[in-house]
């Protein structure tokens, strides 16, 4: 198990032993999912995953490089941590609502509440599959005292998910676009308005790699409404595939959230792709 406490100033302990260390079990028979206290979705035939998510990663393996402070992907944290940070700092006094989807272990939000000064002010939702990622960020949330965080195991990907903690102000979308296909990425973009409050900040990533589609998912940004606050990359040659992390604030006026709706699918790339 990683140390990770250096990057998040979260304490987060091993998986829980008695939790199915195998995602595509969990997967094929979510009811296995009963074995995880907390809150859950309702299992629906809409909200059921899909069985082709993308069982070639191991989710839970996947966030091992945190522990390296040094590696790509904690480079990528402290971007995304960055714009964690200014988002709540300059939300206007009052209550500050965030919504992550596929949030994994949740270290980016969680390691920002630590110690952010609006923290007494978020109320959050966390919406992760692996039950081992949702232990995690459970522990997580409890070590740092955020009594409105609230992670809840099932489908991220239907709108379902997100009854009752949306409008949001700050959206989290982060390791999701390197997994799903161009139309599905089109259609989340599009569909994020349904998420958000009037300018909210909502934070994506996505890989570099060729052929490089953030060109193109800045610009379904923009056709959705969404004024571009930042984009960085990570350095070529430095960090491997290169990552990428959009900022982006929704400058038209956000959409009433419609349930029901699919959002996108874990497909497999061909080949496994550390970076998402
Ligand atoms: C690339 S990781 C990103 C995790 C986290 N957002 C981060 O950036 O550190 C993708 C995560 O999405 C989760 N996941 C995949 N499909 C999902 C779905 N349909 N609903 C919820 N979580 C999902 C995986 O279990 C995994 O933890």
């Amino acid at each position: 198990m990683p140390d990770i406490s250096p990057i998040t100033r979260v304490v987060v302990p091993g998986p829980t032993p008695d939790l199915s260390p195998d995602l595509s079990l969990v997967v094929s028979r979510p009811m296995s999912w009963d074995a995880i206290p907390g809150t859950m979705l309702p299992m629906s035939a809409a909200s059921t995953p899909d069985p082709t998510l993308r069982p070639d990663i191991d989710w839970f393996d996947w966030h091992a490089p945190y522990g390296d402070p040094g590696s790509e992907l904690s480079r990528r944290l402290q971007v995304v941590q960055g714009h964690i940070r200014r988002a709540l700092s300059e939300r206007a006094p009052g209550p500050i609502r965030v919504v992550s989807l596929c949030a994994g272990q949740g270290l980016d939000l969680i390691g920002v509440l630590a110690d952010h000064p609006r923290r007494s002010d978020v109320s959050a939702r966390l919406v992760e599959l692996d039950p081992r990622n949702v232990a995690i960020a459970r522990e997580g949330v409890a070590a740092t005292g955020l009594s409105s965080v609230e992670v809840v195991a099932g489908d991220a990907a239907v709108t379902d998910a997100y009854a009752g903690a949306v409008p949001a102000d700050l959206v989290l979308c982060c390791g999701v676009f390197g997994n799903v296909s161009d139309e599905d990425i089109a259609h989340t973009v599009a569909t994020l308005p349904q998420l958000c409050a009037p300018d909210a900040v909502v934070v994506w990533t996505r890989h570099r790699a060729a052929p490089d589609a953030t060109p193109q998912i800045r610009a379904w940004f923009a056709d959705a409404g969404f004024e571009e606050r930042g984009f960085d990359s990570g350095t070529p040659g430095v960090d491997g595939e290169s990552f990428g992390v959009g900022c982006h604030v929704l400058r038209a006026t956000p959409s009433p959230l419609r349930t029901g709706v699919r959002m996108f699918r874990f497909v497999r790339p061909g080949r496994a792709r550390h970076l998402t």
